[in-house]
């Protein structure tokens, strides 16, 4: 009986020091390069110029989310905000590290950041056959709002364009 009560906390004080399985934070400059081979992976990539460029952008914003386990960049979101309105730019995630939540605390991490800044609506433009992406932001209530016809090269494709109310519920929605 002592040993068990020994036994569960003992337990207990490992499970309090287990490190989160990520964590999301401002993107630095030192971040640059594990960004650009995660954008890398995807159609229409950015170049590693346009990423660093966002960061000197008014009203830019840009966060990657941590592993807790390697401490490796496994995601990134940036956008700007200016006049109450944002667009949400790029989102991706390291093919590895799918499925696992991330997009959807960097898509918080975001909208917290825009509802802080006072912004609005946000607005963004996705290939229209990214069902994943589809999938992510309709959860987040975005909408669909228009088409734009073979707007997209490499493959040529149609963009979707999505907006979405911003609410100040999302201040204090993350603990970063
Ligand atoms: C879209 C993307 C960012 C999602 O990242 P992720 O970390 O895997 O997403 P999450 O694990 O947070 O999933 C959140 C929700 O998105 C949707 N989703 C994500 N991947 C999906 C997939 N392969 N198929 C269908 N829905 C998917 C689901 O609704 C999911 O919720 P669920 O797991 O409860 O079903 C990632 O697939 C990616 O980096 N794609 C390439 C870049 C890209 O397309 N960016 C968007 C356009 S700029």
């Amino acid at each position: 009986m002592k040993g068990s009560r020994l036994k569960e906390k003992r337990e207990s004080s490992t499970s309090d020091r287990v490190p989160p399985a990520f964590s999301v934070r401002p993107m630095t400059a030192a971040d640059l390069e594990a960004v650009t081979a995660i954008e890398s992976e995807n159609p229409s990539p950015w170049t590693a110029g346009q990423l660093a460029s966002e960061r000197d952008q008014d009203g830019g914003w840009q966060f990657v989310a941590e592993s807790g386990a390697s401490g490796r960049v496994c995601g990134f979101v940036c956008g700007r905000s200016c006049a109450g309105e944002a667009e949400l730019l790029k989102i991706a995630v390291g093919r590895q590290y799918r499925r696992q939540g991330i997009a959807v605390q960097l898509v918080a991490h975001a909208l917290c950041c825009m509802a802080a800044q006072g912004v609005g609506r946000c607005f963004l433009e996705l290939r229209a056959a990214n069902t994943p992406a589809l999938a992510l932001y309709e959860r987040f209530g975005f909408r669909r709002v228009g088409r734009r016809k073979n707007y997209y090269t490499s493959p040529l494709e149609d963009a979707i364009l999505m907006e979405k109310t911003v609410v100040s519920a999302y201040l204090g929605a993350v603990t970063k």
